[in-house]
């Protein structure tokens, strides 16, 4: 049997990991800024991490959502603390496709309308509706067409407005990433974010904050909308949630209330997942990795930004895009072949830098030198 093949991939095959650096299987090591599309959180094979996922596969690795998991209401109680939203509720899933499935599937069932709000360049996912609300019709099957989504400009406020006006008895919900990332690292303004949160309480829609790849302290806050100052009703994580761990959830806000079999899951919130869940957190704060992902983040953006060459240097903490001109269209492909440093992309001309949250400054200082000397090289062909 073949692999269906789906993605355009690097011949590179790696066997061990640590940290923020990964070895293939001729021995050669690489820096990982690109943390396997932002899921490395605390670090690739953290010790901790490790550690408790050993020790809860020793003693019961899954079991279903009918009997009671205590890690779950464990890892409930660390979210809400180190998230600052101890008074929303926490459901359990796997992945970031699933969570904002279940998202604008819960928006819809509180206030029983069908229409969405999605923005041009968005990405949410692959399943049915996640694709439909994703702005890339690469990605969406006829079968996931959908005449409820509505697309919109991105940070435009005055279209926002409008089109409130004309359908906002409709609107069921509006999702937004904080900052967008498959869509090549657009920052949502805080005022647009305010304008949704102010617009959707108007006409009782519900604000989902995609926070699957911007969220769980990548941008130097827990989530990047929390930039706004301003709460969503919910917020959707999977990536960096689990450091690798497939687990993902929705956060959803006091005024929205469960009903049975409204939302359900096997493989979601399993005793495993959990475990991985928990230690993430546990290091996070441990190790206050969200502060390392602003000071480290600020230093990279601050001499990327002395670099002229690249243009439009742009993001939030470890969540940052720039431009690569024509000229020096190959800096991304020489990266990983000469200086052995896994940078991700977005098409047509961006390159994203997604590394694990505990990524050095030494590390970060590697990657700068590196990246001038690939331009200087690359300008002297
Ligand atoms: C913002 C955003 N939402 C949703 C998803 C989908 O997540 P998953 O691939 O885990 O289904 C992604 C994946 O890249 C994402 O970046």
């Amino acid at each position: 049997m073949n692999l269906f093949d789906v993605y355009p991939i690097n011949e590179i095959t790696i066997v061990k990991a640590k940290g923020s650096y990964v070895w293939d299987d001729k021995g050669e090591q690489y820096l990982d800024l690109y943390g396997g599309h932002a899921v490395i959180s605390i670090g690739h094979t953290h010790p901790h991490w490790v550690k408790r996922i050993e020790e809860q596969l020793e003693k019961i690795a899954f079991y279903s959502n009918s009997i009671r998991i205590p890690l779950q209401q464990e890892l409930a109680k660390k979210l809400g603390q180190i998230s600052g939203k101890e008074d929303y509720q926490l459901f359990l899933c796997n992945s970031g496709a699933e969570a904002n499935e279940n998202a604008l599937k819960l928006a819809s069932f509180y206030n029983g309308r069908k229409k969405i709000i999605a923005f041009s360049k968005s990405f949410h996912g692959r399943t049915s509706l996640a694709v439909a609300a994703t702005d890339n019709k690469n990605y969406v099957a006829p079968v996931n067409e959908n005449d409820n989504i509505i697309f919109l400009p991105f940070n435009d406020e005055e279209a926002l407005e409008k089109c409130f006006e004309q359908n906002g008895k409709e609107v069921s919900s509006v999702i937004i990433e904080g900052i967008q990332g498959v869509g090549g690292i657009n920052v949502a303004e805080i005022s647009f974010l305010k304008k949704i949160r102010s617009l959707c309480d108007t006409y009782n829609a519900v604000y989902i904050a995609d926070s699957v790849q911007c969220g769980y302290c990548r941008s130097g806050k827990f989530f990047s909308h929390d930039f706004a100052g301003v709460n969503a009703d919910i917020y959707t994580m999977a990536k960096g949630m689990g450091n690798g761990f497939p687990v993902a959830g929705i956060i959803i806000a006091p005024h929205i209330k469960p009903k049975h079999f409204q939302l359900g899951t096997t493989f979601g919130g399993n005793h495993l997942a959990c475990a991985a869940a928990l230690a993430v957190l546990e290091v996070i704060e441990e190790e206050k990795l969200m502060g390392n992902a602003t000071m480290t983040g600020k230093y990279l953006k601050d001499e990327l930004q002395q670099i002229p060459e690249l243009k439009n240097i742009r993001g939030r903490g470890l969540m940052i895009g720039f431009d690569v001109p024509e000229a020096i269209k190959d800096l991304k492909k020489n990266l990983l072949l000469n200086q052995k440093i896994f940078t991700g992309e977005a098409k047509p001309n961006v390159i994203r830098l997604l590394p694990s949250l505990a990524l050095k400054k030494r590390d970060a200082e590697q990657f700068i030198e590196s990246i001038k000397e690939e331009i200087h090289s690359l300008q002297t062909v």
